[in-house]
């Protein structure tokens, strides 16, 4: 893994889709070390599967839908690599390291069992490189493409007397997807059409998506954000100052479940107290069919280290036992609409889910 110099985002690419966090050169995958973000714009350049693990798992790269698409980059890496007659065998490894690199978001297993699929029809190396690097590469476009279908679809629903604010948690900007975004794609969309007020951004604690990634993505790209602690959420709600709750998922169940950022299921429940409407923004690839409901999701824990310190700054007696789940589950029943790119569905169910997805 070598650090390469910064690279100004492109312009073009910011008007379009937002800031870029995920490029593909056939031979390397560089990522923008959001670990850094938003004190230094440094990209990592990688060569193999192991490395792409590692950056999932150390968050470098870090949203469900970007967690897939670099994993998809890391097995084609892999075949690139890969010099042995017999390449089934380190093929399935470097899938089974990435694999491991982070439990929840179902789009990193949804993405390597695509990519498995490919390498299964292949029949010679030469054959599962190729086609391992297009496979990635359509999952990439396809992702971004998503993203725009659903902010389309979200603001059919979206009826409210213009302009009016929303109030988002975690990041689910051009930073965790293929470009721009999937929650602050819909926000985006709201800003580009004129209907948008303002977006409060939660900072989201412990690791501060919201403070370091999505209020820097949209002020860069002047969309007006306001930055809350994450418990001002029931008083801005309290206040009237918000119309929407806005947000992504990293893992939607056949009942209409989400799991998503750890504090999304406090401000749905603060959000149907005070009568505004929850919406979930997600592409298909973040549904999982194959689990009954939320209570079986694998929800991950990280070490204590994210809460005890801030940028190195000790916040807590260091030997201080923490609880430290980075995702929650927010049942169905309090979701207004689950926004994909095959539409919306109103008020989730295992009804309602089924007849978009089929019956699982
Ligand atoms: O731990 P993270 O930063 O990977 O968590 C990200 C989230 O929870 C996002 O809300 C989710 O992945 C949707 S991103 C479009």
């Amino acid at each position: 893994m070598t650090d390469i110099s910064p690279n100004a985002n492109d312009q073009a690419d910011q008007r379009t889709i937002g800031t870029v966090a995920i490029r593909w050169h056939g031979h390397q995958l560089e990522l923008l070390d959001q670990r850094l973000l938003p004190a230094d714009e440094q990209w990592l350049a990688l060569t193999e599967a192991a490395e792409v693990a590692s950056c999932i798992r150390d968050m470098v790269v870090r949203g469900a839908p970007a967690i897939g698409i670099s994993a998809a980059y890391g097995v084609a890496l892999a075949a690139r690599a890969i010099e042995e007659e017999q390449w089934r065998e380190p093929l399935a490894e470097a899938v089974a390291i990435l694999a491991a690199s982070r439990p929840t978001a179902v789009n990193l297993f949804w993405a390597l069992r695509r990519m498995e699929a490919v390498a299964e029809a292949c029949s010679t190396l030469e054959e599962a490189r190729e086609q391992l690097a297009k496979a990635a590469e359509a999952i990439h476009a396809e992702d971004l493409a998503a993203n725009l279908a659903m902010a389309d679809h979200a603001l059919s629903v979206m009826t409210d007397e213009a302009p009016f604010s929303v109030l988002t948690h975690c990041n689910t900007g051009a930073l965790a997807t293929g470009g721009y975004g999937t929650a602050l794609g819909v926000i985006r969309r709201l800003h580009e059409t004129g209907r948008l007020q303002r977006v409060y951004a939660d900072e989201t604690r412990p690791w501060l998506q919201g403070s370091r990634l999505t209020a820097w993505e949209l002020s860069r790209e002047g969309i007006p954000v306001t930055l809350n602690a994450d418990g001002a959420a029931a008083w801005i709600m309290a206040r009237g100052d918000v119309r929407w709750v806005i947000v992504g998922a990293d893992r939607i169940t056949a009942n209409g479940d989400v799991a998503n950022k750890i504090g999304t299921y406090s401000l749905a429940v603060l959000a149907r107290h005070h009568g505004i409407r929850f919406m979930v923004v997600a592409p298909s690839s973040t549904v999982d069919m194959k689990m009954a409901s939320g209570a079986a999701i694998p929800i991950e824990e990280r070490e204590g280290t994210e809460v005890r310190q801030v940028g190195g700054a000790v916040l807590a007696p260091q030997s201080v036992d923490v609880f430290n789940p980075v995702f929650d589950v927010t049942p169905a029943e309090l979701i207004d609409a689950i926004v994909t790119e095959q539409g919306v569905i109103e008020q989730p169910s295992a009804e309602t889910m089924a007849q978009v997805f089929g019956q699982p």
